[in-house]
Parts: structure tokens; C-alpha cells; sequence
């Protein structure tokens, strides 16, 4: 059954869990069977408990063990059959202890990362009677417009399927009825993140060949890692909402993939029905969205609190409830929900341990990007100065980041942080600008007191009220008066350092030429202004890369690494400048780069690359060996893999960690194939002087494309395989497949 831990659960287990289902099934009626295929959601313990009595399957969190366990005892109790409740949450990146945003976790490009926040945050959760977390979020996104690119691993679609599959190794454990084990949710099925114009909730219309190449690959490997269910996204695709997508919940998800845990809705992803257009109502929105393949539904809409359902078999064949209800059921099992659904309350965890802490502060260090360093300005030595700390993220605590819940640990500030960390350091601590107005004397004061002190660091970022769900930006730039903030002080003359705290890309271009060093630091959890203040001073050397595009202009959007060449790519930036603007004569003598894909106001390319992120120490690498350089069809089909090693060094005068990016370019296909795809990436730590090896392997799985048709092709030609520190300074070599 491909649903729970990858380790197969022992024979026994499945043998009595499946007594137990047939047991239970035999024996319930229409309304219990419905009922079971419900999570209430935002109900007030009393209400939850009405519901629970009615015989629904699921709750939300009631916030803490005593009371899941209250709800869990009204379910086995004074219930007909007595069957215990998933209870569900949203721990997207820590329960108690937060770690960095997952976005900022993508930046590591290392997927231990995530495995832990998912282990220890599963520990936190299950401890007060969670079973079930509504992550990860892998959806696949280019458009940092999207306030939900926090959520996700960015723009790469093998980013996202490696770290959502950490994730659900992290939540899922070895087994699923260990004590901190919890369901995984991998969501949102899918294509979310290309909603037209980075809206929230927005159109997605996208062809097959990108639906699976891009989208659909990172929810394949998670139900490959075993994820106990995966949510359907409020979005349409291709005309159709993904709540009632037969296509996508059944045809490819339950029979393609061979998918036997849970598809559940979004919140009133069916009662979104109606306002898409393709229900008249509830009973209509619910009798197409279980016949399309939905389990649960997350609302309130199935029974009532009399027990009640809108459904009946006329609406929803009595063989797609019971299989739903068997699902339901076999993860209830699976979890020894059945043995024991109760927690012990003493032992509910209700706060950080140092050793969450240090796993929070270790994750936000490795989730650091240094954009910038000219004239090396950081780190900082540890040694007496006086140093300016101005801007708004200076003294504030909001580092959590989105979708944190209320009772999480609250994160310090900064100014707390480098105080502590330098104590040598005279630190003065000024707004310079408030988030979202200009205060010129706010400002003025701020560029007064440069002048008297030997550093200044600009804490800058938009806060994350303006990231997560519902958060779309138009304008990526900083808000309110940071970029005159950040120009006034450059003004000064004084050696400056800019940090951003954000949850997305954002646009840089006003003030990025007059900041010499620029450390993205994203909302790094719990322990981010401890990573921040060890990172300024060298005690940790960033090492993070960018997990997206940061485009030069919100307008440049989309704008991603892995794009199609066109048919005439650039290579000179058009100006404005009068020459440029009269086109002059047509035809061949123009095509060099007057006629290419190109903005006439914009340079080429994006401010920053995916993958672009420097070190305090440098790194060489030698040339790459290719076990093979030809390889026939046929033998990579029958498993064979194409072997690359390349050695990597650590030229400089400090311990640093180097990602390691691996890329393809199919250069002939019958699919315009994107100009680099990455394949593998790994990130090594080494001491000044230190060489070490690095092995890559390329397979039939890696090599290939899905078609219009949705056939996977691996074709003969030639491919250009990049491998090294980033999207450009790569070292090249050729493999050419044969017939
Ligand atoms: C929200 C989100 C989803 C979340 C669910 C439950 O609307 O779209 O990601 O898991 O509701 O909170």
C-alpha cells in the first residue's frame, strides 16, 4: 500500500488493519460512511464536538493534547463505532520551534534541512495530538508575485521534488504508528503556483507537456516517498477546478501513480465550486468532487451536526464512498489511532529545547545567500567599533515567517542578536523607515548618526504579513521609504552592508549597484537574528543559493532559469538610446539583435540567477570526467546510469560549503527542451586546501521529457551536461545518446 513510511508495514499489521476496515465498513451505514469523509475545520471545541459525535472523520488541532484528547474520547466513546479522529494542522516549518520558511530551506540545497524541521516538528505536534500536518507544499511556482512562494522550494521542479520528499521522510518516520510520527499532505494538487499573473487563487491554464515535465513531477516523487495524502488545489487547470479534475485526482494520481492514501480538499475548496462556475450547488459540488476522486472534504458540508448528508448514492456510487472510506480508515490504522488515539498530556511539548534550537539555528545559517561581498566588506571582525544597526527589521521580532501559528516561540530581534554575539561592538539601533511610509526625519536622523559611527547595516525586508496565502504583490521592491533609506546611507560614504528579511525575490534593481555586500536572509525562523549576527561576523560563512529567479523589474515576470531558447534568443541588451529605437532596415543584417526576445528598458537576464549565492571563502573545480561520452538508447533504458565525477577545492583561507549544481540541455528534441534543466545538486563543506570528488549520476529518468501526449520520451542526440557553482561558471561536457 503506498501510503504511510516507505518501510512496509509487517504482514500482520496490514492484515489486521484490513479486518478491521472490512470490519468497520460491513457495519457502517450511508450517513456514517459520509461522515467519515469530513474534516471540520475553525470549530470552537464545543462545535467540534457536536460534529465529532455526528461521526465526522477529522478535526482541526484544538490546541492542545487535553483537548484533542477530549475530542478523541467523544469519537470513541459516543459514537455508534467508535472510531478515533485524524487530527489535523498546518506545521508547514515548526510547531513550537520554527525553522526557516521552506522557501529559505530550498536556498540550503540541503534536503537534511527540511528532514529535520520535519522530524522535530512532527515531535512538537504529535506530542499535543496532531496526526496529521498539511505539508509539504511543493508546487512548482515562477512568479514571486505569489505571496505562497514562501511555502514552496521555488522555481525548480527538482528542488521541489527532493525537499518535499525530505519532508514527508522527516513527518512520516520509518514507521507511521511511531509515537512522532504524523500524516504528510503533499499539496497543492496542482499547478497552484502558475496562477496567471502571480494572483492567489488565479487561472492556471497550462499544456500537458508543462503540466507533467514541471508541475505534476514533484507530487510523483512524493507519492514515491510514500506520502500518507495529498490536498487538491483551489485553482482550475485547464478549464477544470482541481477539486472535481477526474484526470488529475483518479486517472493519474490513483491509477497511474498506483496512490492509495488520501486526496483531501482545500478549505471550501468545494465551496468554491459555485463561484468557479461548474456547480449549482453543495450536493452538486460534493457529488462531483468525490466521483472526481476527493476523499475528504475540508469544511463543513457533508453532515451535519444531526449526522445528516446533502448525498446520496445517486450523487456518489456506494463503491467511490466506501473505497474513500477505506483509505480514511487504513490511515487511521496505520497511525494505531485504533490501539491508542490518546496522548500523554504531561509529556506535551509546549516549548523550544536547546537541541530544536540548535537544529533551527543550524537550518537558517545553511539557508543564508550572500548576493554581494565587493571589497569583502563582511564579515565583520568581532573587534571594537561603533556600528550603526537602521531600518526597520533592525528591532523587529517578526522572523517567523509565514503560516507560524499563535503559539509558537517568539523570535528576538537583530539588535538582541549582535549585541550578543559582538559584545565588543558599540551597536546604535535607529528605524532609518517604517515598513510601509517614508519618515524623512526618521531618515535624516539615521544618515546624522552614520557619520559617527564606523559601520552601518541596513536591515530592510518586507514583512510577513505580505507573504503566505492571500498575499500577492504587484511591485516587488522594498516597501515604504527603505530604498531612500538604503541610498542615503550609501550617500554617506560609510562602509554599509544591506540584509533583507523577505519571504519572495524581490526586486533590488533601485539600490543593488550602490550596496557593496547584501546577505539574503528570508524570515529564518525561531534562531534567524542568531544565524544573521554569526553569518556577519564570519562564525558562519553563507553558503545558501537562490532556490528562485530574482527578476530586475516586477514586469520581467515570469522570468526562470529553465526557459525555452526561442527561436531567437538574445545576447545583446537592447537601450533606449535613439540609434536602437530606429529599427532600420529589416531582414538579415538586424536579426544578430534587433529582431530577439528581449525588453528595449531592460538588460538581459535577471538581477540575480537561480543558484547565485557566494561564500567568505573561494572554490575551484577540475575538469569533469564522463565515465561515457556515448551511451545507446537501449542501455540507458535498461538501467544503465552515465557516471560524472568532478573535483572540487577549497581555494581559500576559511571553512565553506559549495553547492553543486548539475544541469542538462537536450539540444535537439521533439519538444523545445529549456536551455538547462537541473538534474542533481550537492553541497560539500570543506576546510581551506581541502579536495574532494564529487560523484553525479545520470539515468533514464533524468534524461528525458513527457510529450503533449503524455508519453515520457528519452531520445537519441546530444546533451550538454553543465556542472559547478552555478547557473553560468560551469564546466561543460557532451553526452551523446545513440539509437
Ligand atoms: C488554506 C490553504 C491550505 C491549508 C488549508 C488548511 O486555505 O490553502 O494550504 O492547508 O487552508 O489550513
Amino acid at each position: 500500500m503506498a501510503t504511510g513510511s516507505k518501510t512496509a508495514e509487517r504482514d500482520d499489521d496490514v492484515e489486521s488493519r484490513e479486518a478491521v476496515v472490512e470490519r468497520l465498513l460491513a457495519s457502517m451505514t450511508w450517513e456514517q460512511k459520509l461522515a467519515q469523509l469530513q474534516i471540520g475545520y475553525r470549530p470552537r471545541l464545543e462545535e467540534a464536538k457536536e460534529l465529532v459525535r455526528a461521526g465526522i472523520g477529522g478535526v482541526f488541532w484544538p490546541r492542545s493534547a487535553a483537548a484533542a484528547n477530549e475530542l478523541q474520547r467523544a469519537a470513541v466513546e459516543e459514537t455508534p463505532h467508535g472510531i478515533p479522529l485524524l487530527i489535523g494542522l498546518d506545521v508547514i516549518h515548526g510547531q513550537r520551534t520554527t525553522f526557516p520558511v521552506p522557501l529559505a530551506q530550498a536556498a540550503s540545497f540541503e534536503p537534511g534541512i527540511a528532514e529535520t524541521d520535519a522530524r522535530i516538528s512532527a515531535a512538537e505536534a504529535a506530542s499535543g495530538g496532531v496526526n496529521w500536518t498539511f505539508s509539504p507544499m511543493i508546487d512548482v511556482s515562477r512568479d514571486p508575485r505569489w505571496g505562497r512562494v514562501v511555502e514552496g522550494f521555488g522555481e525548480d521542479t527538482r528542488l521541489n521534488s527532493v525537499f518535499g520528499a525530505a519532508k514527508i521522510r522527516g513527518y512520516q518516520g520509518d514507521s507511521l504508528a511511531d509515537d512522532n510520527s504524523i500524516l504528510a499532505c503533499a499539496k497543492h494538487f496542482v499547478a497552484y503556483g502558475q496562477a496567471e499573473g502571480g494572483r492567489d487563487y488565479n487561472t492556471v491554464d497550462v499544456s500537458v507537456q508543462r503540466l507533467r515535465n514541471i508541475y505534476l513531477e514533484p507530487f510523483r516523487a512524493a507519492v514515491d516517498a510514500g506520502a500518507a495524502s495529498v490536498m487538491a488545489a483551489f485553482n482550475t487547470v485547464s478549464g477544470r477546478p482541481a477539486h472535481v479534475n477526474e484526470d488529475l485526482l483518479t486517472k493519474i494520481l490513483k491509477e497511474e501513480w498506483g496512490f492509495e492514501g488520501v486526496v483531501v480538499g482545500d478549505a471550501d475548496g468545494v465551496q468554491n465550486l459555485m463561484a468557479h462556475g461548474v456547480a449549482t450547488d453543495i450536493a452538486d459540488g460534493l457529488g462531483q468532487s468525490f466521483r472526481a476522486g476527493l476523499d475528504v472534504e475540508m469544511g463543513g458540508n457533508v453532515v451535519d451536526t444531526d449526522g445528516n448528508t446533502p448525498l446520496s448514492p445517486a450523487e456518489v456510487p456506494l463503491q467511490r464512498v466506501d473505497d474513500a472510506v477505506r483509505r480514511v480508515l487504513r490511515l487511521k490504522h496505520s497511525l494505531g489511532l485504533f490501539s491508542n488515539p490518546y496522548r500523554d498530556e504531561a509529556s506535551e511539548i509546549l516549548a523550544p529545547s536547546g537541541q530544536s534550537r540548535a537544529a533551527a539555528r543550524h537550518a537558517a545559517e545553511k539557508s543564508i545567500v550572500l548576493l554581494k561581498n565587493e571589497d569583502a566588506l563582511l564579515p565583520l571582525d568581532p573587534a571594537p567599533k561603533r556600528v550603526l544597526l537602521v531600518g526597520p527589521y533592525a528591532a523587529s521580532s517578526d522572523h517567523l515567517g509565514a503560516w507560524v501559528q499563535s503559539f509558537a516561540e517568539p523570535a528576538g530581534t537583530l539588535a538582541e542578536a549582535i549585541r550578543a554575539e559582538c559584545p565588543d561592538w558599540s551597536v546604535t539601533v535607529m528605524e532609518g523607515s517604517p515598513f510601509f511610509q517614508s519618515d524623512p526625519a526618521l531618515l535624516d536622523a539615521a544618515v546624522a548618526a552614520a557619520a559617527e559611527h564606523d559601520v552601518v547595516i541596513v536591515a530592510a525586508g518586507e514583512p510577513s504579513a505580505l507573504t503566505g496565502e492571500a498575499s500577492s504583490r504587484s511591485d516587488l521592491r522594498l516597501p515604504g521609504g527603505q530604498e531612500a533609506l538604503i541610498a542615503a546611507i550609501a550617500g554617506t560614504g560609510k562602509p554599509f552592508a544591506v540584509i533583507l528579511f523577505n519571504g519572495r525575490p524581490l526586486v533590488t534593481s533601485a539600490w543593488i549597484d550602490l550596496a557593496p555586500s547584501v546577505l539574503e536572509a528570508w524570515h529564518l525562523g525561531l534562531e534567524g537574528p542568531a544565524a544573521v549576527a554569526r553569518t556577519l561576523t564570519g562564525a558562519a560563512n553563507p553558503g545558501g543559493r537562490l532556490p528562485m529567479t530574482f527578476p530586475r523589474s516586477s514586469s520581467q515576470i515570469p522570468i526562470y532559469y529553465d526557459h525555452e531558447n526561442t527561436g531567437r534568443p538574445a545576447s545583446i541588451s537592447a537601450t533606449l538610446d535613439e540609434g536602437d529605437i530606429d529599427v532600420g532596415l529589416m531582414g538579415p543584417d538586424n536579426l544578430g539583435d534587433v529582431f530577439t526576445s528581449k525588453y528595449k528598458d531592460l538588460p538581459l537576464g535577471p538581477q540575480f540567477s537561480f543558484g547565485h549565492g557566494l561564500s567568505y571563502t573561494t572554490f575551484s573545480y577540475g575538469q569533469p570526467q564522463l565515465a561515457t561520452e556515448e551511451l545507446p538508447l537501449e542501455a540507458l533504458h535498461s538501467g544503465t546510469k552515465v557516471s560524472l565525477k568532478i573535483q572540487l577545492t577549497n581555494t581559500g583561507n576559511r571553512t565553506g560549503d559549495e553547492v553543486t549544481l548539475l544541469f542538462i540541455h537536450d539540444r535537439t528534441a521533439s519538444l523545445a527542451q529549456p536551455v538547462r534543466r537541473l538534474r542533481a545538486f550537492t553541497r560539500t563543506s570543506l576546510d581551506p586546501g581541502q579536495t574532494k570528488t564529487l560523484e553525479f549520476s545520470l539515468g533514464w529518468e533524468d534524461l528525458g521529457f513527457w510529450d503533449n501526449e503524455g508519453s515520457y520520451l528519452v531520445e537519441a542526440g546530444e546533451f550538454d551536461i553543465y556542472i559547478g557553482g552555478g547557473l553560468d561558471d560551469t564546466a561543460h561536457h557532451v553526452l551523446r545518446l545513440t539509437q
